[in-house]
């Protein structure tokens, strides 16, 4: 079959998380199954400048706030190593400096409405119009909010094109005001609660959820989560209103990017069997090398993330002082995100200079430092849609202590008599997000740490944990086969 990818990040070309990695490994994926799959992006500056080579396969005029812009998709044809890859290139929206979300001050772009939607309505028209005829996407699979109009134009343009709606986090949706719908000329039938309006104002995911073939979610336990009150961020009866047309695929990693027998960014590589012990000795050595952290014989525990409440980092910085107390542990952190959170980890790592080491910024190669050289990897996220920090961690061999929810309660199973006794445990787990609890959930897991038998159990099993996208791929080659149920 014929796929389009329809994304608004993708590693390696641009990438602000999860979503970005996903949007790598997913296609390949799907592409070693056989399937041939394209993606299509913003024609973001910086995406841009290192596509030299591309050339333009498609131009027309798209609507945008009371505008009309010229779109021109463009495709490096000659490149084997990204001919797959279509930008959209529309300028005055997407070639700007920085982030492709937010400015400079951290603040969501102005115009992301506009930007979005007509990027939307770019793709359903490219993939309609098809004008490279010889292809035209049998799917559109789209990604996020910033892809929710995608099926929603594609319906008004009565195209038989199937679409898959992924959400990867529903927290943030695309919630704009009647102003920016009025000026997006978008048919005023839609303005209604079936449709897209939404508390007052219009919703990019909810067109996702509404116009979409199929809508599937990154881990099952999320797709089941969001369906209530406590996790659906008020779509949960827009959610349970689809039935079987909501699913939960769990999301893989990319063997390769995340391989500790051949990553260069680590000082020792190494697999389940071959020179792991050493080799985490002379990476925690390595990554310690790099912090003010003077000790090597303390445990060390990682955290790397956005610094956001869904992270759950107050709740490591809140336990922080008690921990330093009560253990010898130290801890590395890399993240960047809300700058509350960022003062308060550079005020915390001037309390105890000698415990914790605080990275503010984004490093991919510091990040595959901290999975293969910590002891154990701390991610306990208020909710989770997937997960993939826990997941690289599992690959490294550094056991997770997580929160039970959405991915991570899919991917980790946490030490318990039983699961120490079946050899099945990789990691630690707690159920109700609280400082206490994150607490002494961490002093058991430095319990464990201290019986090297047992603990090298965990890391062996957490090694062997099955993270690749296989059998997901496939799950995903069925629903793209699968018949659409009617539609509004
Ligand atoms: P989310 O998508 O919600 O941010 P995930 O766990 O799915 O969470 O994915 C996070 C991805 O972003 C991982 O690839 C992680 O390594 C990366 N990441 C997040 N923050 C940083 C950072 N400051 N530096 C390097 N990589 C980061
Ligand atoms: C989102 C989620 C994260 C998930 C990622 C990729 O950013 O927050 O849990 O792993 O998307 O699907």
């Amino acid at each position: 079959m014929k796929i389009l990818f329809a994304a608004s990040e993708a590693y390696p070309y641009i990438k602000t998380g999860g979503l970005g990695d996903v949007i790598y490994s997913m296609p390949a994926a799907l592409a070693a199954l056989g399937e041939d799959v394209r993606l299509i992006l913003p024609g973001y500056r910086e995406v841009m400048q290192s596509m030299t080579d591309a050339q333009v396969v498609a131009s027309f005029e798209v609507p945008g706030a009371g505008v009309s812009h010229r779109v021109k998709i463009l495709r490096a044809v000659q490149n084997p190593d990204a001919d797959y890859l279509h930008l959209v290139d529309i300028p005055a929206l997407f070639d700007r400096e920085g982030n492709p979300y937010v400015n400079q001050l951290g603040h969501s772009w102005p115009d992301n409405a506009e930007r979005y939607a007509v990027f939307s309505r770019a793709v359903a028209m490219f993939g309609t119009l098809a004008s490279e005829v010889s292809w035209r996407p049998d799917v559109i699979h789209c990604h996020d909010w910033q892809t929710g109009l995608i099926p929603a134009f594609l319906n008004q343009m009565k195209s038989q094109i199937k679409t898959v709606f992924t959400i990867h986090n529903l927290s943030y949706d695309g919630y704009f005001s009647h102003h920016e719908f009025s000026q997006l000329q978008l048919p005023d039938h839609w303005w209604s609660p079936e449709y897209i309006e939404f508390y007052g104002g219009f919703s990019m995911i909810k067109a996702g959820m509404v116009f979409a073939s199929h809508v599937t979610t990154v881990s099952p336990t999320y797709a089941r989560e969001i369906c209530t009150p406590e996790f659906g961020h008020r779509y949960d009866g827009v959610l349970r209103h689809l039935g079987n047309r909501l699913s939960g695929i769990l999301n893989g990693i990319d063997l390769e990017v995340w391989n500790p027998v051949t990553d260069q960014h680590i000082a020792a590589r190494y697999s389940v069997n071959r020179n792991r012990i050493t080799a985490t000795r002379s990476n925690k050595l390595d990554l310690l090398k790099q912090t003010s952290l003077v000790t090597d014989d303390a445990p060390l525990l990682g955290f790397i993330g956005r610094l956001v409440a869904q992270k759950g980092i107050d709740l490591v910085m809140g336990m922080l002082p008690d921990l330093f107390a009560r253990s010898a542990a130290c801890v590395v952190v890399l993240g960047a995100g809300e700058k509350i959170y960022e003062q308060n980890l550079l005020a915390l790592q001037q309390r105890f200079p000698d415990r914790l080491h605080v990275h503010i910024g984004y490093s991919e190669s510091l990040a595959h430092k901290i999975e293969a050289g910590c002891d154990m990897f701390l991610m306990p996220s208020r909710f989770e849609p997937c997960g993939l920090n826990q997941m690289y961690s599992l690959r490294y061999g550094t056991p997770p202590l997580v929160r039970r929810t959405g991915g991570l309660a899919d991917t980790v199973i946490g030490v318990s008599e039983t699961t120490l006794q079946n050899k099945t445990a990789n990691g630690f787990m707690f159920q109700q997000p609280g400082i206490e609890i994150l607490l002494r959930t961490t002093l058991t897991a430095l319990e464990y740490y201290a019986r090297p038998r047992i603990w090298q159990q965990i890391c062996r099993t957490a090694m062997l944990s099955d993270l690749g996208w296989d059998s997901s791929a496939r799950e995903y080659q069925k629903l793209y086969m699968t018949d659409v149920e009617a539609m509004p």
